[in-house]
């Protein structure tokens, strides 16, 4: 028993030391991308209640300009981020095939629990399921890159 337990620690242990002191290679990455794509991230069969009508893509911009904006910049590109690249993982482009991918109810998800552990928030109790959704028909119609202008928290118009 003494010796099962021991080996069973060390086979937690071993492989935990590896991830601390080595960054995680390409297959490693491409797993967990997997992982978070097809586990981790749910929501995939929920549809998106709210029509893509210009109110709703206005409503979403507002909700997004004052919720998301701070790390994704006005337009969901970073632009005026100053920290945005510099984030481990860095914050994405919201227009990235890799985000885009995502169906309407995984965008949902995403917002609602954030992406643990990384900057991510949580938005849960913060925004309601309708502000939410507004975001995510805001999300498949964001502007050109740089076309809203940098946030006036940095400096921006
Ligand atoms: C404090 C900074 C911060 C705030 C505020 C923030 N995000 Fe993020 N967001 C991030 C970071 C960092 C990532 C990268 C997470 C990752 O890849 O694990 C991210 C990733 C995402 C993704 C892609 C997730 C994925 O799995 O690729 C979406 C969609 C997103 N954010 C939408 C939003 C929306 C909508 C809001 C506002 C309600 C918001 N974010 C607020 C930092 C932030």
């Amino acid at each position: 028993m003494k010796g099962t337990g021991r080996a069973l620690i060390l086979g937690l242990v071993i492989p935990l030391a590896g991830c601390a002191v080595r960054p995680p290679g390409r297959l490693e990455t491409s797993l967990a991308e997997q992982v978070k794509r097809n586990i981790t991230v749910r929501g995939k069969q929920d549809n998106n209640p709210l029509p893509d009508t210009a109110g709703n893509i206005q409503a979403g911009r507002q909700n997004f300009s004052h919720y998301c904006m701070v790390c994704h910049g006005l337009d969901g590109q970073n632009t005026g981020v100053p920290f945005a690249e510099k984030m481990s993982p860095p914050v994405p482009l919201l227009t990235s095939p890799a985000v885009q991918s995502y169906s309407d109810g995984q965008l949902k998800w995403v917002i609602d629990h954030g992406i643990f552990p990384s900057g991510m928030p949580s938005n849960q109790g913060i925004l309601s399921d309708d502000e939410i959704w507004q975001i995510v028909v805001y999300l498949r119609h964001l502007p050109p890159k740089g076309s809203l202008g940098e946030p006036a928290v940095y400096g921006g118009q």
